[in-house]
């Protein structure tokens, strides 16, 4: 088994903010976050996925499948949006990087059943979100 990371990057803004709690709470926890506008990130999503060498190509998987895979998945819905308006997945959930890396994961789990890993978002140059937590884990 061998594995194949490739990091992608996208750009979109976010609201943290919980609509089921007061104001003052958003404000308490989020922070400038909560600003009524959002703000933006260059978000990199690096996607790793597993499998034997193919014997014949000695791929893992070819790059194009997978690049078309996460594009159709998740860039092409993600990319230069307002996350928390134009992306279902956030219509009742905080667009956190933890919920982020989950969601991207959840959508990229069916197109790549049995060969993705794991994905890590990178939000900031300090802040990274990786799902699932486990090494090696098959979910
Ligand atoms: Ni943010």
């Amino acid at each position: 088994m061998v594995h194949l990371s490739r990091r992608y990057t996208f750009a979109a803004s976010h609201r943290l903010y919980a609509d089921e709690l007061p104001h003052e709470e958003n404000e308490a926890i989020f922070g400038k976050c909560a600003n009524p506008n959002g703000h933006g990130h260059n978000y990199g999503l690096t996607v790793i996925v597993r499998g034997p060498v193919d014997p014949e190509t000695g791929f893992v998987m070819p790059l194009g499948e997978l690049d078309d895979a996460v594009r159709r998945n998740v860039l092409d819905l993600y990319d230069h949006r307002y996350l928390n308006l134009d992306v279902e997945d956030y219509v009742h959930l905080v667009p956190t990087g933890e919920n982020m890396a989950r969601m991207i994961w959840e959508r990229l789990s069916g197109p790549l059943a049995g060969r993705i890993e794991r994905v890590i978002l990178d939000e900031t140059r300090n802040n990274h979100f990786e799902y699932p937590h486990v090494t090696g884990a098959n979910p």
